[in-house]
Formats: C-alpha cells, sequence, structure tokens
C-alpha cells in the first residue's frame, strides 16, 4: 500500500499498487506499508492477516500478503467497506490454490452486518480447531468472534516528517541516475514542456502500466524518463456547462469517481458518456492498476483493444495538448489513432487534460466488452456508440460508432454510421447497418489474437445490443409505441453478479473424542498466520549467502534444428556476467531418467522445442545474467517438418512408446447389436500450472568433500537430489535437498525441476560460488511444459432406452518433444475411461503424440480430468442424440452393486450412488430443471443451463513401489517434538494433518509439534507429494513412529499417571529411552498388468457428483456460474477445513480448464501465452455465485489413515460441470436456430467458443475463416 501527503488538499490518500510496476524513484515522499509491515508473529498481527488465516483463506501462501494489502488498503479508506467493495478491491489479486470462497468469508467480516448477509460467518470458536456451529447447530468452519476488532486508531500513522517535508520545502526537480537510464521529474507544467521537447522519446512515465512491462518483458530501453507526477496542472479538474476538463494525470480510479459523481448530481440526460466510462472503468485492469494508470497514458498508450478509447471517441472528447509551440486542442475522432500505438500527437506533445462533454437530450451513449475474463483482462473487443436524434423523432441525426480489438488501434465505423444518419431508426435501418459493418469490419484469418470470427460476431452482437438499448429509450420517451419484446430484453440485461451465502457440510468428531485430539477438527493451516504476515520463507526469500550469483538460462527459439554454434563472447565481455554454462560443463550423466523419460539436461546438438533450454549465464545479478542470457548467440540450421498438432503426429505417425490398449467384452461384435451407433471427437487443451512461486532454487556448495546444500522449491526432493548428483557424477549422499514450502506445485514441481536444480548445480560446481535460479514467469510458462492436451474420438452404440452397449474410446495426448511423465499419463486415462460407468463393451487406445513443443508434464489429475471429459461428453451426446437429459443416461449406464472395473478390479459403488442422490437432492436438480426451461422459453439471448456430473477416482501410485513413505520424530527434552516426514508442503495443508496425526497419537497438543522442512537428510529415499497419496502416505509413516515412541514411554506413563508430558521426557531420557524414532509405511502392492489388461492400480476410489447452473449471454458467450453444489465422498476427513479448501481449490482450477485457460502457440511453435495478460486463470469475478460443499456423512475408508480418503485431485474434473451446463444452454440457443442433434464444442468453453455454438443470427452472419488462405495466428495443438 503507498501512502502519499496530498499539500493542495491537506490529506492523506491510500491506495493499493503492484510492487512490480511501480517505478522505486516515484516513490519520493511516499510511506510504503507491507504485510510485514502490518503485522508480525513476533508481535501483533493485525485484524486483516487474523481474518484471512483463520477463515482458512490461505493454502500455500503465496498470494496472501497481496490479498491482505489489498484488503488493508480497502479498510484504510473505507473502515466498513460493502461486500461490492470487497470484491472490487481484490478484483486484481489472483489466486491458484483456493476457490476465494474462504478468503471472501473471512474478510466478509468487516463488512457492517447491513452490508453483508454474514450467511458464511458464524458464532462458536475454531482457529484453535474446535468448529463452531451456525444457528442450526451445524459445525461451521471458523468463528468471527475470535477474530480481534478492527481497530483504525491503532492503524500506523503516516510519517509525519514527510507531511512537514511536504508542506516546508520548495519542491525541486529531481534526477536519479542508473546504469541506463537518468529519471526527471519535473516540477512545473513549463519545465515539463521544456524536457519533453529537449527528449521527445522519452516517455512520461505516470503509471508505468504501459512503459513498465514493455521494459520487463519487451525490452525496451530508455536513456531518460521523464515522471510529471508532481505536476499539478496534470490533476486539475475544471468543469463548465458544456462538460468537464479532466486533468491527463489523473488516475482511473480518479476519474472513475469523479464521473461516478457526475452521474449522481446532474440531470440523467446530461451523463451518458459519463455512464458509459464508468461501465468501462469498472472493469478495466484490477484495482491496482485504476490506483495508477493515468487517463492521459491510456489514451496515448493507444493499445487497439482500449476500454477507454472508442467511448472518449464516440463521445466527441477533445484533448487540450501543450508544447514548447503552445496549447491546441485536438478532437478524439476517426482520424486521432493512426496505428498499433499511435496517434495524431509529436513526439514532444504533453496531454493537459482531456474534455468529456455531457450529452444532450435525445442522444444516447453506451460501452461494451468482452474479455477472456469478466475482470482484470484486456478486453477481445470493445466498443462505444453513440447515436443522437432529430429532437422528438427516430430520425438519425449524428452517429459515431468505435470499436476495439479488431485492428491494430480504435477503429470508427465511418461506412456503417453513414448507412444509418438521415434514416428512422428501425429494423430495416439496423439490417442494413449489421450488413455494411461485416463489410467494413474484416479481418484477415492471421490477425494477431486470432478469435477472427468471434470478433466480427461481437461487433453485430454488440451492435444488436446498442440498438435494444436505443429502442427502450425512445420507448421511454414516448417517441416509438412498441415496447421491446419481453425476449429480447434478455439482451441487453447483465449477468447476475452478487454473491450468495454459501455452504461447507462436515461432520463433527463423535462426542466422546478427547478435546486434545484434532482429528477430524478444522485446524487452521499451521502457517497460514506466517504466510499472511509475509514471514513465511519461500526458496527466493532466502538472504544471499556471500558471493552468490543469478543465474538466467538461454532456450532455443526453434522448434527443430541442429545446433552450429553457442558464441558466448558477447555475453562473457558484459559487466558483472561470470560464466555461461553449456552441456560440455556437465561432469556426469547429460541427461536425466524417470520412469518412462530421458531428457537431455542441456541441448547437446539438436533442438526439438523453441523453449528447450540450451545454455546458462551466471552472474552477480539477477539483471546482469538477464543482460548477458539476451546476447548469447546460438546458430541454428532448421530441420524440416517440425510436428506440432495431434493431427499432424497422427498422420506422421509421430508416438511415444508403448502405445497402450484395453478391451473389456468384445467392442468390434457389439455395435452390430445396439439400436444407435454414433461418432463424436473432442478436443481438450493443455492447462498451465500457473504455481505463484514459479521454478526456485538456490544450490550452496560447502566447498567441503563435495557436498551441496540445495534449497528449492519442489514437489519431490529425492529425485531433484539423485539428478543432481548423477549430472555431478557423485554420490547422492553428497547432495541434501531442503524444501521449506512451495508456493503451490500442482503437479509441475517434479520432473522440470529437478532439470533446472541440476543445470544450477553444474553452475554452482564450476564456478564454485552459490548459485541462484528462480525463473520469470514467461520463462517459466515457456520452458516447463503444462496439462497435455488431448484429442478423444469415440465410437458408441446404445439403445434407444439410453443404455450404452458399446464404446470405442481413442485418446491422442500431445506430448511434446520428450516423453516425460506421458506414458503414464496415457495410462491412467485408460484406467479412468470408465468413470461410473458400466458399458460391458469398452476399448480405449492411448497414444503419447511426440511433438516439437516443450515437454508436457503431470499436473493435477495426471490425465484423469482429459479422459473424462470425452467420455462425459459422449455420454452427452447420446442424451443429445437420443433426446433426453443427460441425467438420465448418466444414471441408467452408472455401476451399481459389487463391481469390477474394465481393468477387473472390484468395488462398491454404494457412496456414488449415495453422492449423485444427495447432490440431486441438495442442488434441488430437479425443481431447477424444470425453472430454467421456463426461463429459457422466455428469454432469447441469456440462457440457462445445468449440469451434474459424477466421477469415480483412483487413489495412490499405479507403480507399487512409489507406495511408500518415511518418517522421523524426535522428542526434545523439553517436551516439544521436531517431526519430519517425506512429504512437502505445498499449500496442500500436509505439514498440518501430519501435526494432527502426531498429536493424535503422542496425546500431546498440536502446538507442542513443529515441522520445519523436507529435506532428503532426515528423510531419505522419498517419494513424489502427488497422486493424493501423501497423507495416507506420509500419514502412516508419522503414526508409526510416534506410536513406536508412545510405546517407548508408556511404563514411565504408567509409574506416573498424573505426571506431565515433560516430566515424563525428561524421565525417560535419565532412564536412557531413545527418544527419536522413525516410521515406514510399506503401501499397497499395485500394480497394472497391460498384457493380461487387468491389475489393481488403485487402493480404493473417491467418489464425488458436482451440480452446476450457468447463465449465458449467446451474444457474447460470456456466462456466470449462478451455484455449484459439490457431495464428495472423502471417507472421514482429517481435516475439513483443509479438505474442503482442497475441494474448491481443485474444482475452480477445473473450472479453469474447462472454460477459460488457454495456451496458444503460433504456426511456429512459440508459445505466444507467457504471463498472467495473456494466459486467464479464475479469478474472484470467475467464482460461482454460491458454492456449496458437502463432505458425504457416514462414510469410511479401511484402506488409509483414520478412515480418510486423499482428496487433492479427485475434485478437479467435477469443474466440468460448468462446461456441460455452457454446453447445455448452449443447447437451448441452437434450437432457437432451428439446430438439433449433436454439436462439437471443445475444452475450454472459452467465450468465442461459446458464441459460435450458440449460433445466433449474428455468429451465422460471419463467414467462417477459410485455413487455407493463410496461417492463422494460433495453432491447435
Ligand atoms: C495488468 C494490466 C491490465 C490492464 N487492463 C486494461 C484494460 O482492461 N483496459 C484498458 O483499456 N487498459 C488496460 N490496461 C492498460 C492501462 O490502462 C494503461 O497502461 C494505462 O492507462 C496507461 O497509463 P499509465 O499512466 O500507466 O501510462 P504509462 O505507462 O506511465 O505511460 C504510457 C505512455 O503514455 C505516454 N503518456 C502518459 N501520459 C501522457 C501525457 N499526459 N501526455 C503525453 N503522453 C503521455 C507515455 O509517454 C508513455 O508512452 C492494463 C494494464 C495492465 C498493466
Ligand atoms: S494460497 Fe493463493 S496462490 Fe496459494
Amino acid at each position: 500500500m503507498v501512502s502519499r501527503y496530498q499539500p493542495r488538499t491537506k490529506t492523506i490518500m491510500h491506495f493499493s499498487a503492484n510492487a512490480c510496476l511501480l517505478p522505486v524513484c516515484q516513490l519520493h515522499l511516499a510511506a510504503v506499508t507491507t504485510a510485514e509491515g502490518l503485522g508480525s508473529c513476533r508481535t501483533r498481527i493485525h485484524a486483516v492477516q487474523e481474518r484471512i488465516a483463520k477463515a482458512h483463506g490461505s493454502q500455500c501462501g503465496f498470494c496472501t500478503p497481496g490479498m491482505v494489502m489489498s484488503m488493508y488498503a480497502l479498510l484504510r479508506t473505507r473502515p466498513q467497506p460493502t461486500l461490492d467493495d470487497i470484491i472490487e478491491a481484490l478484483g486484481g489479486n489472483l489466486c491458484r490454490c483456493t476457490g476465494y470462497r474462504p478468503i471472501i468469508d473471512g474478510f466478509r467480516t468487516f463488512c457492517r452486518a447491513s452490508d453483508c448477509c454474514q450467511a458464511n460467518s458464524m458464532e462458536g470458536c475454531s482457529a484453535n480447531g474446535q468448529s463452531a456451529n451456525d444457528k442450526n447447530g451445524a459445525p461451521e468452519l471458523f468463528c468471527k468472534d475470535d477474530f480481534r476488532p478492527l481497530d483504525p486508531t491503532q492503524e500506523l500513522i503516516f510519517p509525519p516528517e514527510l507531511i512537514l517535508i511536504a508542506e516546508s520545502q520548495r519542491p525541486i526537480t529531481q534526477t536519479f541516475q542508473g546504469e541506463q537510464t537518468t529519471w526527471v521529474s519535473p516540477v512545473s507544467l513549463e519545465e515539463l514542456v521544456q524536457l519533453k521537447g529537449r527528449y521527445p522519446e522519452a516517455p512520461l512515465v505516470l503509471g508505468n502500466t504501459n512503459v513498465g512491462p514493455s521494459m520487463k518483458f519487451k525490452g525496451s530501453r530508455h536513456p531518460v524518463i521523464i515522471c510529471p507526477t508532481r505536476v499539478s496542472e496534470l490533476y486539475d479538474i475544471t468543469h463548465t456547462p458544456q462538460g468537464v476538463w479532466v486533468g491527463a494525470g489523473c488516475t482511473l480510479s480518479a476519474v472513475k469517481a469523479l464521473l461516478e459523481k457526475l452521474v449522481l448530481e446532474l440531470p440523467l440526460d446530461q451523463v451518458e458518456t459519463f455512464s458509459a466510462l464508468v461501465q468501462q472503468l469498472g472493469h478495466l485492469g484490477g484495482w491496482q492498476i485504476r490506483n495508477v494508470a493515468s487517463l492521459g497514458g491510456n489514451i496515448v498508450s493507444a493499445y487497439p483493444n482500449s476500454d477507454l478509447n472508442p467511448v472518449l471517441c464516440a463521445g466527441r472528447c477533445v484533448l487540450r495538448i501543450i508544447s514548447q509551440g503552445g496549447e491546441r486542442e485536438i478532437p478524439m475522432n476517426e482520424n486521432f489513432f493512426t496505428g498499433f500505438g499511435k496517434t495524431l500527437l509529436n513526439p514532444e506533445d504533453v496531454v493537459l487534460s482531456v474534455f468529456i462533454p455531457v450529452s444532450e437530450k435525445g442522444e444516447f451513449v453506451r460501452a461494451f466488452r468482452q474479455a477472456p475474463r469478466k475482470e482484470n483482462a484486456l478486453a477481445t473487443v470493445t466498443a462505444g456508440m453513440r447515436v443522437r436524434f432529430r429532437p422528438g423523432t427516430c430520425m438519425v441525426e449524428d452517429l459515431s460508432i468505435f470499436y476495439g480489438g479488431v485492428g491494430p488501434c480504435t477503429v470508427a465505423t465511418t461506412k456503417t454510421c453513414q448507412h444509418i444518419i438521415g434514416r428512422p431508426w428501425n429494423e430495416e435501418t439496423l439490417n442494413d447497418a449489421y450488413t455494411a459493418l461485416l463489410q467494413e469490419i474484416s479481418l484477415p484469418p492471421s490477425a494477431p489474437g486470432g478469435k477472427v470470427e468471434f470478433r466480427r460476431a461481437l461487433t453485430l452482437s454488440f451492435l444488436f445490443k446498442f440498438n435494444l438499448h436505443v429502442l427502450q429509450k425512445l420507448r421511454e420517451m414516448g417517441i416509438i409505441l412498441e415496447d421491446v419484446q419481453g425476449e429480447m430484453v434478455s439482451a441487453i440485461q447483465g449477468l447476475p453478479e452478487q454473491l450468495q451465502p454459501c455452504v461447507q457440510e462436515f461432520q463433527e468428531v463423535p462426542q466422546d473424542q478427547p478435546s486434545l485430539d484434532p482429528v477430524g477438527r478444522p485446524l487452521m493451516h499451521r502457517s497460514a498466520i506466517n504466510q499472511a504476515t509475509g514471514e513465511a520463507v519461500y526458496c527466493d526469500d532466502m538472504a544471499k549467502v556471500q558471493g552468490e550469483l543469478f543465474m538466467v538460462i538461454v532456450t532455443s527459439t526453434r522448434a527443430r534444428a541442429n545446433i552450429i554454434k553457442i558464441d558466448d563472447s558477447e555475453a562473457l565481455k558484459l559487466p558483472g556476467v561470470v560464466d555461461v554454462i553449456t552441456t560440455r560443463d556437465i561432469p556426469g550423466k547429460k541427461f536425466l531418467s524417470f520412469p518412462g523419460m530421458e531428457e537431455e539436461v542441456l541441448a547437446v546438438s539438436e533442438v526439438t522445442c523453441v523453449g528447450q533450454m540450451v545454455c546458462a549465464v551466471v552472474a552477480d545479478t539477477k539483471e546482469h545474467a538477464k543482460q548477458g542470457a539476451a546476447v548469447v548467440k546460438v546458430d541454428y540450421e532448421d530441420i524440416p517438418g517440425p510436428v506440432f498438432t495431434i493431427e499432424e503426429a497422427i498422420e506422421k505417425h509421430s508416438f511415444f512408446e508403448p502405445q497402450r490398449m484395453i478391451e473389456r467384452g468384445n467392442v468390434t461384435e457389439a455395435f452390430e447389436k445396439t439400436d444407435q451407433v454414433f461418432e463424436g471427437e473432442i478436443h481438450l487443451g493443455g492447462q498451465e500450472h500457473f504455481y505463484m512461486e514459479t521454478q526456485s532454487m538456490i544450490v550452496v556448495p560447502s566447498g567441503e568433500e563435495k557436498e551441496l546444500k540445495v534449497y528449492l522449491s519442489s514437489q519431490h526432493p529425492t529425485y531433484a537430489q539423485e539428478s543432481i548428483a548423477e549430472t555431478l557424477g557423485i554420490p547422492s549422499n553428497r547432495v541434501s535437498c531442503h524444501v521449506k514450502r512451495v508456493g503451490g506445485a500442482f503437479g509441475g514441481k517434479v520432473t522440470k525441476t529437478a532439470m533446472m536444480a541440476s543445470i544450477t548445480a553444474v553452475a554452482a560446481w564450476k564456478t564454485g560460488r552459490a548459485v541462484r535460479c528462480v525463473l520469470e514467469r514467461g520463462d517459466d510458462m515457456l520452458i516447463t511444459g503444462a496439462r497435455h492436451p488431448v484429442l478423444g474420438k469415440y465410437k458408441v452404440g446404445f439403445m434407444n432406452d439410453g443404455k450404452i452397449i458399446a464404446a470405442d474410446l481413442q485418446y491422442y495426448s500431445n506430448a511434446g518433444h520428450t516423453a516425460d511423465e506421458s506414458i503414464l499419463v496415457i495410462e491412467k486415462i485408460l484406467l479412468h475411461m470408465d468413470n461410473v460407468y458400466n458399458i460391458p463393451n469398452l476399448r480405449g487406445w492411448g497414444m503419447a503424440c511426440k511433438t516439437n513443443l516443450p515437454s508436457n508434464t503431470a499436473f493435477r489429475g495426471f490425465g484423469v480430468p482429459q479422459t473424462l471429459l470425452v467420455v462425459e461428453n459422449m455420454v452427452n451426446d447420446v442424451a443429445i442424440k437420443l433426446g433426453r437429459t443427460a441425467e438420465e443416461i448418466r444414471e441408467k449406464n452408472m455401476y451399481k452393486g459389487q463391481s469390477l472395473t474394465h481393468y477387473k478390479m472390484e468395488f462398491d459403488p454404494q457412496n456414488l450412488h449415495r453422492c449423485w442422490d444427495e447432490c440431486l437432492e441438495k442442488a434441488t436438480y430437479h425443481s431447477r430443471r424444470a425453472a430454467i426451461t421456463k426461463f429459457n422459453e422466455g428469454s432469447r439471448y441469456k440462457k440457462k443451463g445445468l449440469a451434474i456430473i459424477p466421477i469415480k477416482y483412483g487413489i495412490a501410485f499405479t507403480e507399487g513401489f512409489l507406495n511408500q513413505a518415511a518418517a522421523l520424530v524426535h522428542i526434545y527434552k523439553d517436551g516439544s517434538v521436531l517431526l519430519s516426514h517425506g512429504g512437502t508442503e505445498m499449500g496442500q495443508g500436509l505439514h498440518t494433518k501430519m501435526q494432527q496425526v502426531a498429536s493424535r497419537e503422542l496425546r500431546i497438543p498440536a502446538s507442542l509439534i513443529h515441522i520445519s522442512e523436507t529435506s532428503t537428510n532426515t528423510v531419505p529415499n522419498t517419494c513424489p507429494s502427488a497422486a493424493s497419496f501423501g497423507t495416507d502416505a506420509n500419514g502412516m509413516a508419522v503414526k508409526e513412529a510416534c506410536q513406536k515412541l508412545r510405546r517407548r514411554l508408556e511404563p514411565i506413563i504408567k509409574e506416573n499417571p498424573k505426571g506431565t508430558w515433560s516430566s515424563w521426557i525428561m524421565k525417560a531420557f535419565l532412564q536412557k529411552i531413545s527418544l527419536s524414532a522413525t516410521g515406514f509405511y510399506r503401501g499397497h502392492d499395485l500394480y497394472m498388468n497391460w498384457e493380461k489388461q487387468e491389475g489393481q492400480p488403485y487402493a480404493y476410489f473417491v467418489y464425488g457428483v458436482c451440480c452446476s447452473e450457468v447463465e449465458v449471454d449467446c451474444l457474447t458467450g460470456d456466462y456466470r456460474t449462478l451455484r455449484t453444489d459439490i457431495v464428495v465422498d472423502m471417507g472421514k476427513s482429517i481435516n475439513p477445513s483443509i479438505d474442503i479448501g482442497q475441494i474448491e481449490g481443485a474444482f475452480t482450477q477445473g473450472l479453469g480448464l474447462f472454460t477459460m485457460e488457454e495456451l496458444k502457440f503460433s504456426p511456429s511453435g512459440v508459445l505466444h501465452t507467457r504471463g498472467p495478460s495473456q494466459y486467464k486463470i479464475p479469478a474472484l469475478c470467475d467464482m460461482p455465485l454460491q458454492l456449496n460443499v458437502h463432505l458425504l456423512a457416514g462414510s469410511g475408508n479401511a484402506h488409509a489413515i483414520y478412515s480418510s480418503k486423499g482428496i487433492g485431485e479427485p475434485v478437479l474434473f467435477l469443474g466440468s460441470s460448468v462446461f456441460f451446463a455452457i454446453k447445455d444452454a448452449v443447447v437451448a440457443s441452437r434450437q432457437e436456430a432451428g439446430l438439433s442433434g449433436p454439436f462439437r464444442l471443445d475444452s475450454p468453453a472459452t467465450p468465442d467458443r461459446t458464441c459460435l455454438a450458440c449460433a445466433t443470427r449474428f455468429a451465422q452472419m460471419v463467414p467462417a475463416s477459410d485455413p487455407e488462405s493463410s496461417q492463422p495466428w494460433a495453432i491447435h495443438v
């Protein structure tokens, strides 16, 4: 949070900002408050920190300080915010672990009761693990009565000396001289104009939200930067009867507040443009961006898809410009934007202010936007439209329509407007206008950004929406007599936005359970408070070791090529660069092996994808290493015929071996006996892990006996240890790997981390110095691979009553250039292809395609989300084909009674049916289905959809040897316990659960038990924390170690039963009883025999069912999840708050996978999506308005600790309920267009796919692009 004293108003302003975009030079006279400054575990924590932690809103914790500071900044301006304020304040913060619900629940306790239903906060007590109870006696996850009150009088004070300086000192020009840039901050307008005259190419940095990213990501360099934030004229606001002049330096938040005020104060017919701008500003960027980004900056940046520029142009705004030549005014019209990032302005011009005119009577202005995500995402298409009518008539006197996102800059549709001006506003005129618009805005198939047909359809849809708005206005004014048809009104109604109270249902521990025993209670994540105060230590938080170097990796820019030469001479000349590491420097093995994979650590002679690691530069600082990496020259000789897509791989038969097949029954014969046969296919895109903490590691050579200490963010430290040892050619006992915590992993920190740690170790080995490597987000996304995209083809035979008799499924995954774990993923795909369905004749084929893309790897669910989507889509198609509901077909085909899977594993699906019935009931499925049918009949352009989806998910590693774990427990003489086990803490709450296990077994409070880290020198030969098996495996090992210790203590306790824990421990020490024990768990001997096509690959199944309802805007493809109900059978939960957190987080990640997250590759295999601005993960705005989670009561599990079940992965697929609900809504829209029968909707169901599938008249007007005519911007891999 930044705080500034404003001498003009004598007030202090507080606002949240993105640290990475805020230049330090701009902070002169500002006070900066960080999460660490707000409160500390050592002194006193702040109410905001306490509430997010105790409400279970912190999992891996990497996003938590950001959440805390956004909320704190809000409270500094509004101590009693409304729920809407909180949603706005957090709109720019991303979390990859939680589903946002617990964060909101913690923070909504700051609202006044009247501003928030408070339904998700409660009375009782919970932070110590006691669940609270709601008014009906149901247990709840936390209790707000525990929370310390927010006392605004106790807040940090703004440093008085800064006020004194601001009041007393005459401002002087500030100049900061850096290595490459001089920063100048003038104090007067005159000085600013002179500076701009002298350095016309120097950018004016206000919010730095355009200049900053282009310096950081595109490498732009500026010898001089001018910062005019102290020039008061840039902030002047002048009101005139014709409108308002707004200083170009005003932040977008300030502009929004000003216009909101004017909208309330001025007559309605004057505020049309103001309202349209307010609407756009509400969705532009996040709060942190709007708090710093300036109005002038937005205009001059001339983004092709700016939200404001089309409205400012349509609204006839004018710019006041100043330069050494004097002042002048320039209208923002069709001539103002001249190209990508270009305007009519001269380089020496400064925009002083922007005039926004009031609207006239009979003039209407509207704004539109459609973005890949509702908030904090640059729009795909934006529009500003204004019409003025001859007074008292519907004759169009003037019209301007501007679009963003359909060309290199904001574009005017002059020809279309000419079709309308002078004509009455009626259907005939508008029909002509749609045709004219289609001709006027035509994008080539290769247009940057892609989605060409969708963007063209949006231009038409927006004009149609504008038409309806105008008709409504004309009707209100009595100028036309006909009402807009009821079913059409839906086109201009917004999607619902109001968050509803949510339910988290779980079972209380038995009444006779000792109060000390924390198992089954909703204990807070053991590090949550540290995470909220910013004290939690992640890898890159570790202090620099003396002489430490930083390493930056150089990656291939070619998809397939021979390396001719690596020329590092320029890099080595740069200041600070110490060395360049190539494969020749590797003293041991130059490739790593893992079950199924063999991969070069650094490219040897050939590269096989863009992003492959070629060499690495080590330097004294990160900046110097980056500069060095930028000038390493690699000469390539292209090898023709790279393969990128699954289709190309199939054509060229480019597969990794083995290919897998499994069959139950006789599929070929069975097809002959079915009433109907249908063939279909679905493609599912990949998914970036987007863990908040990127790959991070530090390798510290001890300087003695080849020892290395490695600190890293990994879910498999043992594999990193082994890889480093092999790469260096030393024994594993010289390498110790330490993982304190991981800021999110999701499967992406196993193989790739080991690979990078090995390179870092080579660098440390060669230089003899500590080396740190922390990937930038863009490099992380480029190098480390993602979830496998999958193409699923199916042929299904079924009877007219809906019974599926035979199915033949082919799965092709895009594995990328190396096998990594792709064969294991393909196997899991085939093992789960029955989901919950007893299809008597079932055959599956699995092929991992070898392509020239970065190597894809493990990702939460390990292929299961992909396979289940294909199966469920097939079942859905059967329902559509038969004209029946999907739930009927699902229910009809489910396993019933004691059953055998297609690989002959026995199981009882009873709890699946219980989940199904309970979900139908809790979600009031049938009555909502009827209500949706009714809604859809009365609404042409908004359709609702509903879907209920079941899962059966196998837990544990099929590779039996991985189902083992160990633990080490030390009891110290003071009674405190240090617990180590083989699992890593990556937000999933494993350490908290292990603490609970140890607490129960040792019968001591959890507070006496500490877990410091996971390290290979305390617990060796560990397995990865994966497969949802961490608690099952490590829990049993911890249990065994604790039981050993307890047994040793029993005689002492018996002797003195009234003694205290510490007295028993001291006694044991004096009696020379060992107070340290190891525990080992030799888990299930699971296997799969692919020759015999049978096995016992899982220890047990988790069942779950999820019902989601959505509302879709068929004109734009935008949607909102109205409600989601999840019922999960996870046995007896060890910690309901952690398990419900995992369920909500996994569901949200699944929602991202199936409805929004898109990796885009260029036709030459270059990843376009390399950061949060191009790749959208779910944000707060994507949370279902109501998210209810129920843990199935009365369940157990004989196969895992304390009858619990693993939960990290299974529920991710339930996010597909939103995909199928969207598909259900699309069916309703297609019916209006006279279309019936199955249709293809690939995943993710992004707005473009949804909109085009809805087949409204506007979507149908756009001709399909001819793929042969030119190369598309992005390919479908
Ligand atoms: C995460 C993120 C999300 C965003 N989302 C959106 C969005 O949804 N919709 C949208 O429209 N925009 C969006 N933006 C863009 C953002 O609105 C613009 O970057 C911002 O308005 C630019 O203002 P600034 O003050 O930060 O400009 P700076 O980066 O400080 O400057 C940008 C350019 O403008 C010039 N300039 C600035 N002020 C003047 C002036 N007074 N006279 C002459 N030249 C000037 C500078 O020389 C420089 O070249 C987003 C940006 C980010 C980083
Ligand atoms: S807790 Fe939010 S990213 Fe992990």
